[in-house]
């Protein structure tokens, strides 16, 4: 099979696939532990959503007298109805999931440095997409759980100062989720986002292929290439067979919600964001809005977006986590934000109030500024000991911090999700 062993030209391979595909490929990009297949894995859910939405395309109507009925109609009417939305719900979900991880892999193995840095911001890009559909898809069921979490997620934008509350009424087409809303939300979702989403896709394979195919550890010795069918197309054909195995066995046991009919009189309690967005609805907890729905998510979005033109005096290496140093630095960082998260998070609910701590500030201050900075001064405490305890690299020093950033943005997203039950106090899962 290995054409320097056969000295075999590769076999001719003349389809779609050569699109995506060179005809022959380094053994070592192919292995699995290199990617995991999880850029595949997204694209195949793509492609799900792709087929499904179109699917629920046919019934449903994207009007608030129609549209909850549409649904049901769909579940209980229809052949096969619920199981499309199941698969259409769950793939939404793991494609977030999935996304996420193909994410961290990348940024794990320093795929990001150049010639990669183009393909991480269109990555970043078709991250963005990805939410924004699963959000415009939230709404479109018109239940009560659509209705209220796209209402309190919306109201998150007032707090972008200048802009806010004009950005929110351009985004609900309105001051409050209406029929309007629904309308925009259901044309982004269906034909909009879908064809930006595309577009970028096959950018961002391009750009794949360009770069010479995925990154491979520069100290390899090993130079051999394989024919691309069947060494990858096989195993990228297992991979998409489970992963299309474990969704369709999701969508048979577990169904998407369908709460009460949408009721703008009578909200929810708790009302919840969509999961995707629980880590900020978290931190709103903690923290002035202007922090928290703004601040903060916005410089974590620049920050990651500039990682890859930072001035690294190294080439990416990569491999996993750049070096055993490396490795270790990631591990105390998850240990440390576990530790730092659960700590703010319990203090901040139950032992300090920093707005009756300090009267005569404004909130802004007291509960924004102020708490914000001293978090601050712990994270650039950490960086100074972790930098100095390994002698790390600046590669290495991103990645610390980076793992510390995502690692307490998970946790929140967790705390925020299975955590957070009637008036969104602290409760255990079980209590729900
Ligand atoms: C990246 C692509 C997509 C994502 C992430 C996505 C996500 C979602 C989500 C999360 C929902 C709510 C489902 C639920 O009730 O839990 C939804 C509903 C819906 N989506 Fe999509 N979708 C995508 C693409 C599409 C496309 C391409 C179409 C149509 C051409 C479509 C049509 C619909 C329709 C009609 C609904 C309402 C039915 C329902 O809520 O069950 N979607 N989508
Ligand atoms: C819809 C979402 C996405 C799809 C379908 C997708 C698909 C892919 C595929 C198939 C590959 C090659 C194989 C692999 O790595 O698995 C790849 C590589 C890459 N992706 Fe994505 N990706 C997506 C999102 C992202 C995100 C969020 C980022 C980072 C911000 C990103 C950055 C990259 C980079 C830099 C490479 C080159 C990696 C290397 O050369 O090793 N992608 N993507």
């Amino acid at each position: 099979m290995l054409n320097q062993e056969t000295n075999k030209k590769p076999r001719a391979f003349t389809n779609i696939f050569l699109h995506l595909h060179p005809a022959s490929v380094r053994r070592e990009a192919i292995a699995f532990n290199r990617t995991f297949g999880l850029g595949g894995m997204a694209a195949l859910l793509i492609v799900i959503q792709f087929i499904t939405g179109i699917m629920l395309r046919l019934y449903y109507e994207p009007f608030p007298g129609l549209a909850y009925d549409s649904i049901l109609l769909l579940q209980n009417n229809v052949l096969f109805g619920r199981l499309i939305r199941n698969i259409h719900h769950w793939s939404g979900v793991f494609l977030v999931i999935i996304t996420f991880l193909h994410f961290l892999r990348v940024f794990l193995t320093g795929a990001y440095q150049k010639p990669r840095e183009i393909n991480w911001i269109v990555g970043l890009i078709l991250f963005a997409l990805i939410i924004f559909s699963n959000f415009t898809g939230y709404l479109l069921p018109w239940d009560q759980l659509a209705y209220w979490a796209i209402t309190i997620s919306t109201s998150i934008l007032q707090y972008i100062p200048l802009i806010g509350s004009s950005l929110r009424e351009i985004v609900l087409a309105g001051t409050e989720v209406n029929a309007d809303t629904l309308l925009v939300f259901y044309n982004l979702h269906s034909s909009v986002l879908p064809i930006l989403i595309l577009l970028l896709m096959a950018y961002h394979f391009w750009r794949v292929r360009k770069a010479g195919g995925v990154i491979i550890p520069n100290n390899s010795e090993e130079k051999i290439t394989v024919p691309t069918y069947p060494n990858l197309v096989y195993k990228e054909g297992v991979v998409a067979l489970v992963l299309i195995a474990v969704v369709l066995v999701l969508a048979v046991f577990a169904n998407a919600p369908l709460l009460d009919k949408a009721n703008p009189g009578y909200s929810l309690n708790p009302t919840k964001a969509p999961w995707y967005f629980a880590g900020i609805q978290e931190l709103l907890m903690h923290f002035h809005p202007f922090f928290a729905g703004f601040f903060i998510p916005l410089s974590a979005v620049v920050l990651v977006s500039f990682i890859p033109f930072l001035n690294y005096k190294e080439k990416a290496t990569g491999l996993w986590f750049h070096s055993e140093k490396g490795k270790s630095s990631a591990k105390i960082s998850i240990v440390f934000s576990f530790f730092i998260i659960v700590i703010s998070v319990l203090a901040s609910e139950y032992l300090v109030n920093f707005e009756s701590l300090l009267p005569g500030l404004p909130a802004f201050i007291s509960n924004g500024l102020f708490p914000f900075l001293i978090l601050f001064l712990i994270l650039w405490l950490y960086y100074q000991f972790i930098k100095r305890k390994f002698s790390l690299s600046l590669n290495e020093t991103v990645q610390a911090l980076f793992v510390v950033i995502l690692t307490s943005f998970t946790l929140l997203t967790l705390i925020g999700i299975f955590f957070r039950g009637v008036d969104m106090a602290l409760t255990f899962p079980w209590n729900l």
